[in-house]
C-alpha cells in the first residue's frame, strides 16, 4: 500500500523530501514524473514538446492509478491536481495526503537553470504566469489534502520530520 502521498507545486521539495522519508521510513519512493518518463520512453520536456500537455496529463492519470496498486511513498508532479478524475481518485483516498507549500516568491528562485530546463511550464509561462498558476492551484492542493506544510523555512529533513510524527 502507498502511505503517504506528496503533493504542491513544482520546487517545492516533493521528490526530495520524499526521497528523504523514504529512507527513514525505509520504504521505496515512487515518482510520479519518473513513472511516466518510463510510460513515454522520452523525457517530460519531449512529452511536451511533441504530444502536448494534454497527452502529458492522461499519462499522468494512467500512472497515478497504477502507483496506487504499489507500496510506497508517493511524489506526485505538481500538476496531477489539473485533471478532475486525479482530484476524485486523491479525495476520495484514506492514504494520507501532505500537501508542501512554498510561497511563489521561493518558488521562482529555485526554478532558474536545470531545474527550469526540465520543466516547460517555467519557460512558458513565465513568473508572473507560474505565480498565476500557483494561484489557481492553491485551494486545489488545500482541499483535498490532511497536512500541509509550510517548507520555505525548513530542510527537507525537517520537513521529513513532521510528516513522520503526523504518519
Ligand atoms: C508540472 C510539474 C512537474 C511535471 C511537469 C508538469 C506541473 O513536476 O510533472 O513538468 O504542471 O506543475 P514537479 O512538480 O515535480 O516539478
Amino acid at each position: 500500500m502507498l502511505t503517504a502521498i506528496l503533493i504542491g507545486f513544482m520546487g517545492t521539495g516533493k521528490t526530495t523530501v520524499g526521497n528523504v522519508l523514504a529512507i527513514n521510513t525505509q520504504q521505496q519512493q515512487i515518482d510520479l514524473d519518473d513513472e511516466i518518463v518510463s510510460a513515454a520512453g522520452k523525457s517530460i520536456k519531449q512529452v511536451f514538446a511533441e504530444d502536448g500537455e494534454a497527452a502529458f496529463r492522461q499519462l499522468e492519470t494512467t500512472v497515478l492509478k497504477t502507483a496506487f496498486k504499489r507500496n510506497g511513498i508517493l511524489s506526485t508532479g505538481g500538476g496531477v491536481i489539473e485533471s478532475e478524475t486525479n482530484r476524485a481518485v486523491l479525495e476520495a483516498t484514506e492514504i494520507p495526503i501532505i500537501f508542501l507549500k512554498t510561497l511563489p516568491t521561493v518558488i521562482l528562485e529555485r526554478l532558474t537553470g536545470e531545474d527550469a530546463a526540465v520543466r516547460p511550464l517555467v519557460g512558458q509561462l513565465g513568473p508572473a504566469g507560474l505565480t498565476r498558476l500557483w494561484k489557481k492551484r492553491e485551494p486545489l492542493y488545500e482541499r483535498i489534502s490532511d497536512l500541509t506544510i509550510l517548507t520555505d523555512e525548513l530542510t527537507p529533513e525537517e520537513v521529513s520530520e513532521r510528516i513522520e510524527t503526523f504518519l
